[in-house]
């Protein structure tokens, strides 16, 4: 019905655009229909932010600042041209449908961000029970890429389909190992397919998105328009100090020393081979660091670094995250940390 409704939208649009003489104007939400062009050879995409509200359980839990127009504009004029939104789709998935309010709520979170000219990564984030079994879960995980596709299969190819958040084998009856993953992960990809014979699809690397796993990492060849996503936050020691849910008893500072800058550099090598024998453009869906704990000096310097490093090899970021511990905004005084912020503009 929703689609129907969209098309429809869409057709009359573009008749009284024709009519009027104009070039068609398309609502920036929408893709056009008559595009033949392959979504990869336009994207446009460096700096970006998570979002992470949307990783948790409860619907109330929804900040007012997700919805508001003024959000992304600050974001956008900020410098970042896209976020990344995590959701934990299997928490409002029940027999079959995804819960119709939060869906609504998630449309127009994303309708308000295209709006305001950022490309959106509609992230599958945080199922932890398909880690140890896939057999268990993967009909459900289907089921779900499945409704996703079609919900938004008409939205411009600015919103990007990523599979799934930080895979990993977790000891249980049937391990998300990296077989596993490429087996989900190339059904997931046939599946959204079907509806999406062209929307840019994020695919993760195995093992909690690392640079390491990107070695049993397979894709479809014939399918230009699939990035993939890595993550970084080695070494955890320094990047999570003062994180309770990672070191309940850490209240040393970590300084930061050659050792994090040597691990960067390993990753920004690994990645830029990668790119190279791949063609495959590879983006750097997480990096980041808790604040609590963390030397102010250090934490520009670690970011600057990652972030500059990155763009050197053409490797779009997108930071984690934007107002909660590792927040780049703080909501309390309603501001951008500037410590955090210049250092991943590069100022
Ligand atoms: C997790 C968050 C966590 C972050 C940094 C994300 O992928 O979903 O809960 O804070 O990584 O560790």
């Amino acid at each position: 019905m929703k689609r129907k409704l969209i098309t429809s939208c869409l057709a009359v649009a573009v008749i009284l655009s024709c009519l009027s003489g104009c070039t068609p104007s398309i609502s920036p939400n929408l893709r056009d229909l008559n595009d033949t062009s392959n979504p990869i050879d336009s994207l446009s995409i460096k700096r970006g932010i998570n979002l992470s509200l949307l990783e948790r359980e409860n619907l109330s839990i929804f900040g007012s600042f997700i919805t508001k127009e003024k959000t992304y504009l600050d974001i956008k004029e900020q410098g970042f041209d896209h976020i990344r939104l995590p959701v934990n789709f299997h928490l409002y998935y029940k027999n079959g449908k995804l819960n119709g309010s939060f869906m609504k709520k998630l449309d127009s979170i994303i309708n308000t961000a295209l709006n305001c000219g950022l490309t959106v990564v509609l992230d599958f984030h945080g199922w932890y029970d398909i880690n140890s079994d896939v057999n268990s879960n993967k009909r459900e995980f289907y089921e779900i890429w499945t409704l996703v596709s079609e919900h938004y299969k008409d939205y411009s190819y600015n919103l990007l389909f990523e599979i799934l958040n930080e895979p990993y084998e977790e000891e249980g009856p049937d391990p998300l190992n990296a077989y596993k993953l490429n087996e989900i992960q190339l059904e997931a990809i046939k599946i959204i397919r079907e509806t999406n014979p062209k929307r840019i699809i994020v695919a993760a690397s195995p093992e909690w998105n690392t640079w390491w796993g990107l070695k049993d990492l397979i894709l479809p060849e014939d399918d230009p328009n699939i990035i993939v996503d890595i993550h970084t936050y080695q070494p955890m020691e320094f990047t999570h100090q003062g994180a309770l849910w990672y070191s309940p008893d850490a209240t040393v500072q970590v300084r930061l020393d050659d050792s994090v800058f040597t691990e960067i550099n390993k990753v920004i090598k690994t990645c830029k081979e990668y790119m190279g024998k791949t063609g495959r453009l590879l983006w750097l869906g997480e990096f980041g660091m808790e604040l609590t704990l963390a030397d102010e000096g250090d934490v520009s310097k670690y970011l600057g670094y990652v972030a500059s490093e990155s763009e050197k090899i053409g490797m779009p970021w997108a930071y984690w995250e934007y107002n909660r511990s590792f927040g780049a905004y703080d909501p309390s005084e309603k501001e951008w940390r500037p410590y955090v912020l210049d250092a991943l503009m590069g100022e």
